[in-house]
């Protein structure tokens, strides 16, 4: 719409006191005068993301109340001249493309209830005295650049119910303060706060929400000061990795903070289990993790968690979890800690169950197998033994991730994961497991890895997506069929916003590839690397030359088998007549943009495809050739295996 056109109308309103064009598709230059006319009390136009304009410097409308922008493309400064708007009571300015700094003027907006400037390009620091403001409720500048302290003015302010300063770079410490007001939301987070949380901010006892994550915050805080802040329903504090908490007493046990909901603290030093959780029967969400908590946490200290949905406590040096009380628990993460003995099966609610690297022993209880709506099982990095419960491929349909790799399972792994729609990673690497694959794999849709090496499979080569099947004993040939069958590598295109990888907000699968003679364990696998690790068995047959469509495959590994290629005097594999035996940067068309590398070079078997990332990542090999011979018949022979470099 032409704002020209439209506007010509205005001419006659200057009774008009609201004026509503948001979510108008407008586009174009807004004109200034509208902000002059006498009589305009509303004004509401957020949502034109295209609709462009400035402030006014001078002659405001100076009964305007409501003044509405956000996300309109609106620029240019703040005037000074808003604190003329003496009967102003609302601004929205969020999502624009304001710079330079706050007017100090905005003290004379005395009338002001909800002043809200937040996500624009806002410099320089909060105005350091503010007097007026007395009905303020709501104050958000998130999102902006603002430097500089936290100012005490905002614990003052009499009406202030909520503050959020997150995501600028404020840099001061917290000041501390007189007469607390009664806030009860302070958003802090993601700045580069340093100092230490000054005592008067426990003075605040209508506070129900604190953030104050991802600062630089130091000092000691007593865990009873929390006591104080008896409405505190959300605590976060995490990523302070200065900060530390101590008891001030073993009576702390009497303090409590009974509203609480979320605690945070993860990242930050904490070295003992607060005892003031200990009756937190509405706490639903806690993060310990990352802390230095040693012991046990004991019935008493988990059993009031009725209503406990989350509990990370991950990275610590816990020995005992005593109990699994919590009937509505869905995430349990226990990672890397040292907890000892046999595996306390965890609610039927449990989504989420991670307990790798750790103590446990013992072997895994098929009453595991109640937990029907269970996600992510991880129990790898064990010292778990026994045969896998016959129920754990099928006792789950969510199963997205089972994870029970480098512990000591042996015996078969049941053919029931013909149900297994979820099932995205199954890695049982590093165990004594024998027999054959299981079939109802086939069924597995979304099956992506698969890793079963480090065991004593014996199979012929399945049809699957990722393998590693290194050291086992497969036998039989390469299939053309396979590779064909394998859509998945073909075109996936490195990603457009940064690499991804393979793997959820919980669980990165990561694996153990077999590169120029030694295993390379790859933590994170992007998407675009698809590793087929073979070394190790016992395959007869060609290379075959579809693999040349896959253009998301990284590395096959091919080593100890029985396959050959043709190979040149000094053992590297010949090198294409066309192609330059050095630079990637030479990169062409040849070989379907494929690099072949002879991985392992003394050991004469040992061959790889590898592009990229995985080059990057260990350095280019000087032996990097090219290879062109497509339609060279490769003989079929067999070695003895050797071992690698
Ligand atoms: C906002 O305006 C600037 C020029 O001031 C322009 O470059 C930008 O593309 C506009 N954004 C939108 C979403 O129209
Ligand atoms: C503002 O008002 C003054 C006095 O009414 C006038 O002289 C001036 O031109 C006005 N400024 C603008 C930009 O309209
Ligand atoms: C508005 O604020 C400025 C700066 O804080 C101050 O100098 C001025 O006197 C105030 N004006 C009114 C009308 O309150
Ligand atoms: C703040 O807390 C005090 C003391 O608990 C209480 O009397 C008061 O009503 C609360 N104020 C608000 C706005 O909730
Ligand atoms: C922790 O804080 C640092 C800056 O202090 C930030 O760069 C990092 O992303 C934060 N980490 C998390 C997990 O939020
Ligand atoms: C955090 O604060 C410490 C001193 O307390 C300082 O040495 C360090 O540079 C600060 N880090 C950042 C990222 O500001
Ligand atoms: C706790 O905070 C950390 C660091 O900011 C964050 O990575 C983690 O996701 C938070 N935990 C929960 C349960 O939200
Ligand atoms: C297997 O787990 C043990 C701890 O149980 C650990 O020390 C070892 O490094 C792990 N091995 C591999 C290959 O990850
Ligand atoms: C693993 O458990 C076996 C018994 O099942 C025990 O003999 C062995 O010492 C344990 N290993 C470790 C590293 O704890
Ligand atoms: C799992 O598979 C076994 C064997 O096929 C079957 O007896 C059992 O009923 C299945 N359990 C579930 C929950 O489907
Ligand atoms: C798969 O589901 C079907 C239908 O629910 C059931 O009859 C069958 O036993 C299940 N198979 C396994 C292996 O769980
Ligand atoms: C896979 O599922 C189909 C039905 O969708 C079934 O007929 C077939 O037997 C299943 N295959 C295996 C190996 O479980």
């Amino acid at each position: 719409m032409s704002l020209i056109k439209s506007f010509s109308l205005l001419n006659l309103s200057s009774t008009m006191t609201a004026l509503d064009l948001s979510g108008a598709s407008l586009q174009g230059n807004f004109p200034d005068e509208i902000f002059r006319l006498p009589n305009l009390q509303a004004l509401y136009l957020y949502g034109n993301s295209k609709l462009t304009g400035y402030l006014p410097n001078s002659n405001w409308s100076s009964p305007l109340r409501k003044l509405y922008l956000s996300s309109t493309n609106f620029t240019g400064k703040i005037p000074d001249s808003i604190g003329n708007l003496l009967l102003l009571e609302i601004v929205h300015i969020e999502g624009c493309s304001f710079t330079g700094s706050i007017p100090t003027s905005i003290g004379n907006l005395t009338r002001a209830t909800e002043i809200v400037f937040a996500s624009n390009r806002l410099t320089g620091h909060l105005p350091h005295h503010v007097s007026g403001l007395s009905y303020l409720t709501t104050l958000d500048l998130s999102g902006n650049s603002l430097q500089g302290r936290v100012p005490s003015w905002l614990f003052t302010l009499p009406s202030l119910v909520s503050i959020d300063l997150s995501n600028n770079m404020l840099n001061g410490p917290i000041d501390s303060f007189q007469s607390p007001n009664s806030l009860q939301e302070v958003r802090l987070q993601k700045n580069e706060i340093h100092g230490t949380i000054p005592n008067s901010i426990f003075q605040l006892v209508n506070l129900t929400y604190l953030d104050l994550t991802s600062n630089n915050l130091s000092g000691t805080v007593k865990f009873d000061m929390f006591s104080k802040l008896q409405s505190l329903q959300y605590l976060y504090l995490s990523n302070n990795s200065l900060l530390s908490f101590t008891s001030s007493s073993y009576l702390d046990i009497k303090y409590s903070v009974p509203s609480l909901q979320e605690l945070n603290l993860s990242n930050c030093n904490v070295n003992q289990f607060p005892r003031f959780l200990r009756n937190s029967g509405k706490l639903t969400s806690l993060d310990l993790s990352n802390g230095r908590i040693h012991g046990r946490i004991s019935k008493h200290d988990s059993e009031g968690w009725k209503n406990l949905i989350d509990l990370h406590l991950s990275n610590n040096f816990l020995t005992h979890v005593e109990l699994h009380p919590w009937q509505e628990i869905k995430i349990l993460d226990l990672q890397n800690n040292k907890i000892q003995g046999s595996i306390l099966v965890p609610p039927p609610s449990t989504q989420v169950f991670l307990v790798s690297n750790n103590k446990l022993s013992g072997q895994i209880p098929p009453s595991i197998c109640s937990l029907s709506s269970l996600q992510y099982l991880s129990l790898s990095h064990n010292n778990l033994s026994g045969t896998i419960p016959s129920c754990l491929g099928n006792f789950s349909t969510e199963l997205i991730i089972l994870d029970l790799k480098n512990n000591s399972l042996e015996g078969h792994i049941h053919d029931t994961f013909a149900n297994a729609s979820s099932l995205r990673s199954l890695d049982l690497n590093s165990n004594k497991l024998e027999g054959p694959l299981p079939r109802s794999l086939a069924n597995c849709s979304v099956l992506q890895v698969v890793n079963v090496g480090n065991n004593m499979i014996s199979d012929t080569f399945p049809s699957l997506q990722i393998n590693d099947l290194s050291h086992n004993e497969f036998t039989g040939f390469l299939p053309r069929t396979i590779f064909v069958s394998m859509e998945a590598m073909k075109n996936v295109e490195e990603m457009e916003f940064g690499p991804q990888y393979i793997g959820g907000f919980y669980y990165k699968d990561s694996v153990t590839v077999a590169m120029k003679g030694r295993d390379v364990l790859l933590y994170k696998i992007l998407i675009i690397f698809r590793a087929m690790d073979f070394s190790s068995n016992r395959f007869n047959g060609e290379i075959p030359e579809v693999l040349g469509n896959f253009k998301s495959l990284k590395v096959l590994n091919l080593s100890h088998n029985g396959l050959t290629v043709t190979c040149s005097n000094d053992g590297l594999p010949k090198a294409p007549p066309s192609a330059s035996t050095d630079h990637e940067e030479d990169e062409t068309t040849s070989w379907f943009d494929w690099k072949v590398a002879k991985l392992g070079f003394a050991s004469g078997v040992v061959i790889g495809l590898s592009i990229g990332y995985i080059l990057l990542s260990i350095g280019r090999p000087r032996w990097l050739v090219k290879m062109v011979e497509r339609d060279q018949q490769k003989k079929v022979r067999r070695r003895r295996p050797r071992d690698r470099m």
